[in-house]
């Protein structure tokens, strides 16, 4: 899979995920800057919102257990925990709302400022100190890459999906 060697490292890949969120809601505000349609608002949220969950997954599943492992700093794991958790409310508010939804574009922003906070934190704390741990974090990008294009086309389950019968 040649395109895990553009990756330096686990936390290479992560933060190319954190700089296309950052585009995403800056597109967002220069939708709304332009009064756009609101289909056209909906269609960019729901797509950030897609994103990020398969960003947090990512995270969730294979990153944030083996850097917990090395760095052994249960406080700063759960606190990027409760910033997901925070992520995840405002990604289901959004998912469930109309197009329509007078509260889309704020709810839009606050997302972005939940996530940015969360951005810079996992920068300046979690990304530094797995960096001077032992997690192998080059090791981890064909997996965390692998992983993020299983779920991106449509896969959910932890493990690979079993074969489907096929109807006679
Ligand atoms: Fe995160
Ligand atoms: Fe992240």
């Amino acid at each position: 899979m040649s395109a895990t060697l553009s990756y330096e490292d686990a936390v290479d890949l992560l933060d190319a995920d954190h700089k296309l969120a950052q585009k995403q809601f800056l597109d967002y505000q220069g939708l709304c800057d332009d009064g756009a349609p609101k289909e056209a608002r909906q269609q960019l949220a729901l797509k950030i919102c897609q994103d990020l969950s398969v960003h947090t997954q990512i995270e969730e599943e294979i990153f944030y257990p083996r850097v917990r492992a090395a760095i052994r700093d249960d406080a700063l794991m759960e606190e990027a925990l409760r910033e997901h958790a925070e992520a995840k409310k405002a990604i289901g508010r959004i998912q469930g709302m109309a197009p329509s939804d007078a509260a889309l574009d704020d709810t839009v922003k606050q997302l972005g400022a939940t996530v940015m906070d969360h951005v810079m934190d996992e920068r300046e704390q979690l990304f530094l100190k797995a960096r001077y741990s032992t997690a192998d974090l080059r090791g981890m990008v064909p997996e965390l890459y692998a992983r993020k294009k299983e779920l991106q086309s449509g896969g959910t389950g932890s493990k690979p999906a079993g074969k489907k019968k096929v109807a006679s």
